[in-house]
Parts: C-alpha cells; structure tokens; sequence
C-alpha cells in the first residue's frame, strides 16, 4: 500500500457527465470532528511535499476539492505564509453540510470560500450553478477518491480536468494499491470498521483504487504528464 502525490496536467478535453449523487456524504454528516492526517497516517512532511508540489506561489486559484473540513486550505495559507507567498484565491468544496459548517469556522478568517457541492457535478447546491470549466490553476485532492465508488470513478476524473485550466494541475494524495488481493483485503477492513462506525454509504460506496485503475482513468483525459512522488511505502 503507498500513500502517492500525482501531478496529471491535461489539455481541455474531458467529457461533463452528470451522474447520481452517491450517498457517501452522509457518512461525513456522521462523522463529525474527526483528524484526516492522523487517521490515515499523513505526516507534516508528506503534506508539505504535497503544498510544494501544489506550489501555490505560482497558482492564482486553487480548488480544494472534497475538502472535509478545509484542514488542507487552512494549512496552505499557513504556507503561504510562511514562506511570504500572497495566497492565491481558494474555493473549497464539500458534500457533507456538517463538514461544509466546519470548514466555515475554521476558515472564517480567511477568504476562503467553503462551497456546498458534489465534486462528481461540481454543481454549486445553494446557488444551484455548476463551477464553470477551465478556472482553477489546481485542484487539490487529499484522501478523496476511494469514496467514490467505481462506477463514478471516471466520472470524478471528467469533472476535474473540467475545472482545471488546459494547463493547470491536479494534484492528489491518496491510497494506491498494486496489489490486488492487498487492495481487498484493506477494502473489508475499512468495510468492517465503517459498519461498526454505522458510515453505511461508506461500507456501499468506497473503492480503493490499484494503480492500473488509476492510470486506465487518468489517460482517458489526454493527460500529458504524470509525475508521481512515492512518498510512503
Ligand atoms: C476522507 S474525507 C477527506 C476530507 C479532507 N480532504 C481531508 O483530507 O481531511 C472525504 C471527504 O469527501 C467528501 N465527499 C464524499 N463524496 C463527495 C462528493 N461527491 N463531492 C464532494 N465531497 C464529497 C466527504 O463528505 C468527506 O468530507
């Protein structure tokens, strides 16, 4: 198993397909107060490789997408800061309302601006408008994707190159398996402690994904390069 940062740039082609919403989120509602990183075992540096990769000195909009509650945000203005970067414009979306109101107070002193949506749409709920296409520099992803099920996996690569400039970069941390028999026998784990958790979506909807998976969907995008960074294995 690898915890891996991607780096995709890609031209402006993409397919926009609208799907169902998958019930995931509601697990999010769930969950509550929660500690992404420590749960999935991200450590300062491997999240600050992911800002530097990121690279938000040279990027004027970035989308944190599936954003809980906009810890990634919140730390890439601490970097920016940091390092005397003027931060760029950030939107973070979100499908959980309980995560989207924590994202609110943890980002009200930044300019941040916590959108209510569904990354598979990129539908904006409250002002029921889509984000319109090519506008971010970059789209972050930090453990996001294996809560998407399979079926929508292409889905989700569609819709962010969407919104993503024809130069800009999508940048993700996640879980990669090679292993297939390894990627199962983790997926009944989390299955397992998802139900005592009473996350139901969650045990329905989660897919980790192999990295056969992953590249048969990234280069149906026309993905021009792929650069990734192992930075845990
Ligand atoms: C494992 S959490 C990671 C949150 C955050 N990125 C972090 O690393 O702390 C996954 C998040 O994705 C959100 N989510 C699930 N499905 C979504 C969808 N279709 N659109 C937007 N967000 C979604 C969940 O509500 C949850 O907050």
């Amino acid at each position: 198993m690898q915890n891996v940062a991607y780096l995709f740039n890609s031209p402006k082609e993409y397919a926009m397909n609208v799907v169902d919403l998958p019930e995931v989120a509601t697990a999010y509602d769930k969950v509550g107060v929660y500690d992404q990183d420590a749960i999935n075992g991200f450590s300062e540096q491997m999240l600050t490789t992911m800002l530097d990769i990121v690279n938000p000195g040279h990027a004027s909009t970035i989308l944190d997408a599936m954003a809980g509650n906009g810890n990634l945000t919140l730390r890439l203005y601490d970097y920016c800061e940091r390092r005397g970067l003027f931060p760029p414009d950030i939107a973070v979306l979100e499908y959980s309302r309980v995560q989207c109101e924590l994202a609110k107070e943890q980002l009200a002193d930044t300019p941040a601006k916590v959108i209510w949506g569904d990354i598979l749409t990129m539908e904006d709920y409250e002002n029921e408008e889509l984000l319109p296409e090519s506008v971010f520099d970059r789209v972050m992803l930090k453990s996001g994707n294996h809560e998407i099920p399979l079926i929508n996996q292409l889905d989700l690569y569609n819709s962010i190159f969407r919104v993503l400039k024809p130069e800009g970069i999508f940048v993700n941390l996640g879980f990669l398996f090679d292993d297939v028999e390894e990627r199962d026998q983790f997926r009944e784990i989390a299955r397992c402690k998802d139900s005592l958790a009473d996350m139901h979506s969650a045990v329905k909807n989660r897919h980790f994904l192999t990295r056969d998976e992953l590249y048969t969907h990234v280069s149906n995008h026309g993905v021009n390069s792929l650069k990734i960074n192992k930075l845990i294995s």
